[in-house]
């Protein structure tokens, strides 16, 4: 499956309120991340963030090093334009996780709602676990 072609096609067609996954607000995400993440200097990424408003709650508490990470440009998109002029303090990120190469120890913390479910296939897993886990750190699956 092209993971690309598939949510682009989801997030063109239906509003972002429409999905499932939508929530209106993510408290339960922000209160986990404000207890590992009190300083507001962390530097958190949104993997498969699509159009959540995590960013949103993020920028309010005052967190200035947030990323999110999305394989559809169009999520990223309605993320961007609903935070208005606050989505010039956000590095947006295109890209499939599973393909991409991030800086090692470039995030303090990696938060991921409803993305890793998704990895059916071991090797993806796999794939994932090594962009998640520091290189050195020990990983299994
Ligand atoms: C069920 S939605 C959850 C969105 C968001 N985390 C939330 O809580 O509202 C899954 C998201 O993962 C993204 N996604 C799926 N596979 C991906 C991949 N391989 N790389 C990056 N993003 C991916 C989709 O575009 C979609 O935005």
């Amino acid at each position: 499956m092209d993971p690309r072609g598939h949510w682009q096609k989801v997030y063109v067609t239906r509003k972002a309120t429409e999905v499932s996954w939508y929530q209106a607000s993510a408290a339960l995400s922000l209160s986990l991340i404000r207890r590992v993440a009190p300083e507001r200097s962390a530097a958190i990424i949104d993997v498969g963030g699509g159009a959540s408003t995590l960013v949103d709650g993020l920028l309010a508490d005052g967190y200035d090093r947030v990323n999110v990470l999305d394989v559809s440009g169009a999520a990223l998109a309605l993320a961007s334009t609903r935070v208005g002029a606050a989505a010039a303090r956000v590095t947006w990120l295109e890209a499939n996780i599973l393909e991409t190469s991030l800086a090692a120890h470039a995030y303090d913390v990696w938060h991921d709602r409803a993305v890793f479910h998704f990895l059916t296939d071991v090797g993806d897993r796999r794939r994932y676990v090594l962009r998640a886990v520091p290189r050195g750190y020990p990983a299994r699956l």
